[in-house]
Order: C-alpha cells, then sequence, then structure tokens
C-alpha cells in the first residue's frame, strides 16, 4: 500500500511515519515547505508523483489561541488544504483519512459527544476544523477521526508542565473547569492504522480510556515525575487565553471501541510517554 502523509513533522506525522511503516506500508511523507497543503497545485503534483492508494493528513495550524487573530490562515490550511486534498485523493481514488478535534464541540453537553452531535465551535480554530472536516467528506472515500487533547513527539501540554519545573515553579497554576481526554499521539496514530486496515470509513471518535481536567492531567505529570508540587486550580478566564475552549469536550469512543476495543488508560499513555521522553 502507497500511503501519502502530510504534516510528518507534527505530533501525529511522526507517529503516523513509523506506524505505518510498522505496517509494511510504502510511506510517503511530506511537510513544510516541500508540501504546502495550502497550494492545490503543490498537492496536486505530490499525489500525482506518488498515486497514493490512502492520503493522510496530519497537517494543521494548531496554534488555537494564535488562530484567533490569525483565522485566514487557520483556515487557509485546516479548511481549504483540506479541500485540496479531498480533490486530489479522488482524483487518484485515493481514501482520505483526515484528522479533527473534540474543539469542534462547545462543551455545553453533560455526557460524552458521539459523532452525531451538533457540532457548534467557539473558537476560530473549531470553526475552521468543522469546515475541513466537510471537505474531507467531500472525497469519495473518507475517514474523518475526531481526537482531542493531543500529546506526542512535539510541544505539548506535558512539556509545558516539565519546563514550569525545570524552571524553579514552586506551584502549579492549571485550568480545572475543561474536562476532556488526554491522547497519546503514538495510540492515536497505531488506531489509525488498524482502523484503515479493517476497512473503516465515516466519522469516528478516537481517544485514550479516562477523563481528566487539565489540572487533574499536571497532578498526575508531577506524581509520575515522582515530585510533590502543588496544582493550584484556576478557571478559564483566570488562565486569560484568547480563544474560547468549551468547558466539557469529553468524546464517546464507543463507535470506535467496537471496532478496534478501548485504548488504554491515559495515565497508562502518559507513564509510555514519560519513560520515551525523559532523558
Ligand atoms: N494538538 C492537539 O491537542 C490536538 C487535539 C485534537 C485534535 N488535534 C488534531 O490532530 C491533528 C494533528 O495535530 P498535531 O498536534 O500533531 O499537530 P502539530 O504537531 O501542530 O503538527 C502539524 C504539522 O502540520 C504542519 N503544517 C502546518 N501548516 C501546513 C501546511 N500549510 N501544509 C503542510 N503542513 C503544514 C506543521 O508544520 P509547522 O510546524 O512547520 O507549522 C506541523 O508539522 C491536527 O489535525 C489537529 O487539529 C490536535
Amino acid at each position: 500500500m502507497r500511503v501519502l502523509i502530510t504534516g510528518r513533522r507534527g505530533q501525529l506525522g511522526r507517529a503516523l511515519v513509523d506506524w505505518g511503516k510498522r505496517a509494511g506500508w510504502h510511506v510517503f511523507a511530506y511537510d513544510l515547505p516541500g508540501l504546502d497543503i495550502t497550494r492545490l497545485g503543490n498537492v496536486q503534483e505530490a499525489v500525482r508523483t506518488v498515486q497514493p492508494d490512502l492520503i493522510f493528513n496530519a497537517a494543521a495550524f494548531t496554534a488555537v489561541d494564535r488562530a484567533e487573530s490569525e483565522p485566514e490562515q487557520a483556515f487557509a490550511v485546516n479548511a481549504r488544504g483540506v479541500a485540496h486534498l479531498a480533490q486530489a485523493a479522488d482524483e487518484v481514488g485515493a481514501l482520505l483519512v483526515h484528522v479533527s478535534t473534540d474543539y469542534v464541540f462547545d462543551g455545553t453537553s453533560h455526557r460524552p459527544y458521539h459523532e452525531e452531535d451538533p457540532p457548534h465551535p467557539l473558537s476560530v480554530y473549531g470553526r475552521s476544523k468543522l469546515e475541513g472536516e466537510r471537505a474531507a467528506t467531500q472525497a469519495r472515500r473518507h475517514l474523518v477521526v475526531r481526537t482531542s487533547w493531543l500529546f506526542g513527539r512535539g510541544w505539548n501540554f506535558v512539556e509545558a508542565i516539565r519546563k514550569q519545573i525545570n524552571q524553579g515553579a514552586t506551584e502549579l497554576r492549571v485550568v480545572a473547569d475543561q474536562t476532556g481526554k488526554p491522547t497519546y499521539a503514538e495510540d492515536l496514530a497505531e488506531a489509525l492504522v488498524r482502523l484503515v486496515t479493517l476497512g473503516a470509513q465515516g466519522l469516528l471518535h478516537v481517544a485514550n480510556a479516562g477523563v481528566t481536567t487539565w489540572a487533574g492531567f499536571a497532578e498526575e505529570i508531577v506524581r509520575q515525575l515522582g515530585l510533590s508540587l502543588p496544582v493550584v486550580p484556576i478557571t478559564t478566564p483566570q488562565a486569560g487565553r484568547p480563544a474560547p475552549r468549551p468547558a466539557y469536550s469529553v468524546l464517546d469512543t464507543s463507535r470506535f471501541e467496537k471496532l478496534c476495543g478501548p485504548l488504554p488508560t491515559w495515565q497508562d499513555a502518559l507513564s509510555r510517554y514519560l519513560r520515551a521522553h525523559t532523558p
């Protein structure tokens, strides 16, 4: 199987390259500046050269706060870039696998979000990703996977906490009124490869098992690092971030679990991440 991966230097992109190769796939992986998904000609040229059976889109504008002040770039990458991939996928009959986010929801639900729940994004990033989902579904053969609170090889929440610790913080002030499911990019990439192998198409939610807040996530990081730093819970307004975020964005993953079984808990994923990323 010939597989084209975009955004190969991102958290998910790096994991996908490895899991794709482990599956015995012939992987062709690109990132900026070699392949810029905002440029249709660039995408078509890569797709015509590689002639993939499968296109994995791991490229995205993921700076949630910066998207508020750079909406054009967010939509160019997260929406129009995906439309380009869908068009190019159809030109060669490839399956398009696209990744989206829990931030397409507004967080007012009191139970985990199903795939069919109406999206209502609060932020520019969320709106651009929702438009990207719709663009991906224009491909004749597509799989759109929503995930949440991703951590992997790259800059992420775990590293942000670790940086504060390394800089000598005596306490960590972390948002405690947002609830979601942290997800390890390696587990997500493995799940995506399995879904493709099973022939899955349509819309699916995939995340590690278990639910927490950012403050709970930080407490577990501190605990697993063997430290005893206090985590001081703060509110979203106290954090003063430019982009609004859903208060509750837990994804219901039961449709995925019927196909593949549950992913490991986020605590288990975190311990594997820390083992792999602690010098
Ligand atoms: N991170 C999260 O917490 C999270 C949560 C839910 C869903 N997701 C979704 O999961 C997917 C993977 O996220 P991630 O955290 O792995 O993202 P990431 O680490 O930010 O990686 C995204 C990659 O895309 C590249 N890229 C940006 N603009 C591009 C363009 N125009 N053409 C080609 N490549 C471009 C980036 O390159 P540069 O670094 O050079 O810009 C980067 O290598 C995304 O669809 C994201 O929306 C992420």
